[in-house]
């Protein structure tokens, strides 16, 4: 299998999430053009509706999104279904912390099985009254009101609950700041920033000082890094020719899984820089060499967290031992993923162990056939796509349809990049 020629993935999801909870919350109109049509951002869109923001229809197409401010949501009657989506269900429970009116947050089966009490524990330290029905994660039932200032030290390594402390700090009119133990992503104080709100980043804290609005921005949302990187890891197993991703955002705190690939041997290389919507944003040059093992460092994983199903992927063609600790974060994603990870390996015939926050892959040229199970989790049949379409290699996936969380056009994209 070669590749050959460019794509251009869809809009970055992280991004897509912030765009429409901070045009909703603006003063004024918003145009956003490149939006992720995905069915995690329909579940942002479907809340965001449901508390009384007129959304038109999702579209990558360019969209105008009227704010209602940031006193203008309503409380809704009906429980408010986040789907699959840990970003809808984390960041909007900072919103509805600062607002003054209860709210029932639902999730799907797997959203349900994931912690959710990391972003209460913050946003009841500002005075929210949070209820769970069971002990932790989905459904949870937040009590909100005016809220005080709070200065938190992160319990974990998550952009979701940062940013939902943000939006609360915001919205309740009080200062806050997050001392982080490693960066994560930083699309919320971008975005803020960008919007008129004065939140500053020294050294590891992040802090939020009382602002008198949201203005209304136009953003054109880029590529999807965590959505590139499969097409990168493809190019780099290929047998030969190279692939030009355009698009991407390029966010240092985004881009882990390609200083990795490079790493491993894979050739990639930036072109075309430019900023866009307060994002760096480059065109992505990618092709195969000879791919060695790697070790994967506890201080990387923010930087790659979401990339590490297809990096496993890659380390199963790659010579030697490639081991990765420090991820314990990934247990608690769309699905078990150090366990699927490794289960799936092992089921097409690949070495891989488990370690109890990461993993470790051994290698080899060998053809890896088998059935994947998903477990709903799209970036689990993502990956496996990617290692299903080598030369050699028949790997079936029992769930393809759940790309479409992020992805939907993944399965014809990944068969227009082979030639
Ligand atoms: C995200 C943050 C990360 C990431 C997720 C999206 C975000 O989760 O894995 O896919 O948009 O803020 P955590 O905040 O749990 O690390």
């Amino acid at each position: 299998m070669k590749v050959s020629g460019t794509i251009r993935v869809p809009g970055d999801k992280s991004i897509s999430h912030r765009v429409l909870m901070l045009s909703a919350l603006a003063d004024g109109t918003s145009r956003v053009r490149g939006l992720l049509a995905s069915a995690d951002v329909y579940s942002t869109a479907s809340v965001l509706r449901s508390l009384g923001v007129s959304l038109p229809r999702i579209s990558s197409a360019e969209m105008v999104v009227t704010g209602v401010g940031r006193h203008g949501l309503h409380a809704s009657a009906a429980g408010l279904d986040c789907g699959n989506s840990g970003t809808t269900a984390r960041l909007m429970a900072g919103v509805l912390a600062a607002s003054p009116f209860k709210s029932r947050v639902e999730g799907d089966a797997s959203l349900s099985r994931r912690p959710m009490r990391r972003v209460a524990k913050p946003l009841e330290a500002m005075g929210a009254r949070i209820a769970f029905d069971r002990d932790d994660g989905l459904p949870m039932t937040i009590h909100g009101g005016s809220l005080k200032g709070l200065s938190w030290v992160a319990e974990s390594a998550s952009a979701q609950v940062k940013s939902a402390i943000l939006l609360a700090g915001f919205l309740a009119d009080v200062p806050v700041e997050v001392h982080e133990g490693e960066a994560t992503r930083d699309h919320t104080e971008r975005m803020l920033r960008a919007r008129g709100v004065d939140v500053r980043t020294e050294g590891s804290t992040v802090s939020l000082l009382p602002a008198a609005g949201l203005a209304a921005v136009d953003t054109d949302v880029p590529g999807d890094p965590s959505s590139a990187a499969f097409f990168a890891a493809l190019a780099g197993l290929a047998q030969g020719g190279s692939l030009t991703i355009h698009g991407v955002c390029t966010n240092p705190t985004r881009v882990g899984a390609f200083r990795v690939l490079a790493r491993m041997g894979v050739r990639v290389s930036y072109a075309d820089a430019v900023e866009a919507a307060g994002e760096p944003v480059a065109s992505l040059v990618v092709a195969p060499d000879r791919l060695v093992a790697t070790t994967i460092a506890p201080d990387e994983i923010p930087s790659l967290i979401d990339e590490l199903p297809v990096l496993a992927c890659v380390a199963a063609r790659a010579a030697g031992e490639t081991r990765v600790t420090g991820a314990m974060e990934l247990r608690v994603k769309e699905s078990d993923r150090v366990a699927a990870i490794v289960s799936n390996l092992r089921a097409v015939g690949a070495e891989a162990e488990e370690l109890p926050d990461g993993f470790v892959v051994r290698g080899s040229d060998r053809p890896y056939r088998g059935r994947v199970k998903t477990y709903g989790d799209h970036r689990i049949a993502m990956a496996f796509g990617v290692l299903g379409a080598l030369d050699g290699n028949f790997i079936e996936v029992d769930d393809r349809a759940c790309a479409g969380v992020s992805y939907p056009s993944f399965w014809s994209d990944l068969a227009r990049a082979r030639s």
